[in-house]
């Protein structure tokens, strides 16, 4: 077996340089690019206060030539700007965010990993009106920050099985605030995966209010077996996930039956018998579930190893963001 070489935690490095823009006056500044550093934000700023903020995730790859590509930047933004208007922040203008990532990867195209590492994207965006009685108005001035990160697996230990706690009473947002990527959703997550980590050894938690699976704290779910995906249907209530539609959409290539509705834990545990589950998103890409936990029981996913196609499909999203096979759906924008 050949050695891992260390490799920084997810997140932990970012680049040398960040790109910056605020929105005051009804309009957004242009734009600078500066040395990441502490930015100055009053201590009555609305996000400290009542959580304005939301913020995206997505990758630039390096391909074998040396020439660095952005994923699927165009449905981020977008989401971003649904997210804003979900929390009543200033919408970022799409062409100035695409500029700022695009002057951050320029800025720091040496950080971009070779594969099988990429430069993670991280725009944010917060309130900062100062006033602490602005609990029920929205914050009229805003920041807009992209950060970036050199990263490579966000699990650690790679494609080792998943242990994931299925989790019945708890919910990871409110209802309208799950397709929201925000803050306050992985910090209400926060809780509930500690505890199920420490007294079950599991790396995530599966939350499935009323008994509906829905995702994991940082992931979407996805259901596969020969010929076959089930993920939930899209509503307001879990993350809109673009690398779950991306599989999606590869499945559907490969001829897979796409099932996109409500199942429970029921269906969930009976499926898990024969076939796989996964974890999805930028972060996770596909991660495959060696184990579920419900109840106090636990129920082996497949043979209790990442299944064979679920690998398949991470292979294939993999190659393509590696510049390995062709971009037939246009995902990509070089920079
Ligand atoms: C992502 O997959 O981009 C995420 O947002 C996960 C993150 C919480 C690390």
């Amino acid at each position: 077996m050949t050695a891992q070489p260390q490799r920084p935690a997810f997140g932990s490095l970012l680049t040398s340089h960040m790109a910056v823009a605020s929105f005051r006056d009804g309009r957004w500044s242009g734009m600078e690019v500066k040395p990441v550093g502490p930015i100055e934000i009053s201590p009555a700023a609305h996000v400290l206060h009542y959580a304005s903020t939301c913020f995206e995730g997505f990758k630039a790859f390096r391909w074998k030539d040396g020439s660095i590509h952005i994923f699927r930047m165009d449905r981020h933004i977008e989401r971003m700007r649904q997210s804003a208007r979900q929390l009543v922040l200033p919408e970022p203008d799409p062409a100035q965010l695409r500029e700022m990532v695009r002057a951050v990867i320029d800025r720091c195209r040496e950080a971009v990993p070779e594969a099988p590492g990429a430069l993670y994207l991280r725009p944010i965006l917060f309130g900062t009106t100062a006033n602490i009685g602005a609990a029920a108005t929205p914050s009229a001035e805003a920041s807009l920050l992209v950060l970036a990160s050199p990263v490579w697996d966000y699990f650690a230990g790679g494609m080792k099985p998943l242990r994931i706690l299925v989790d019945d009473a708890n919910t990871r947002s409110a209802a309208q605030m799950g397709m929201v990527k925000t803050g306050g959703n992985y910090a209400a997550a926060m809780g509930p995966t500690l505890a199920a980590r420490a007294k079950y050894q599991v790396d995530q938690v599966l939350f499935c209010p009323g008994g509906e699976v829905q995702e994991t704290g940082a992931a979407n779910f996805l259901l596969v077996r020969e010929g076959q995906l089930l993920t939930r249907s899209l509503d307001s209530s879990f993350l809109h996930g673009v690398t779950r539609d991306s599989l999606i959409t590869l499945a559907r290539d490969q001829g897979y039956a796409v099932s996109e509705r409500v199942f429970g834990v029921a269906e969930m545990l009976e499926w898990v018998k024969t076939g796989e589950a996964a974890l999805s998103g930028t972060a996770a890409v596909l991660a495959g579930v060696g184990t579920l936990i419900y109840r106090g029981a636990e129920h082996r996913v497949g043979g209790g190893e990442v299944g064979p196609l679920t690998r398949e499909l991470r292979a294939r999203l993999v190659a393509i963001q590696q510049g390995e096979a062709p971009d037939t759906h246009g995902w990509f924008e070089t920079v």
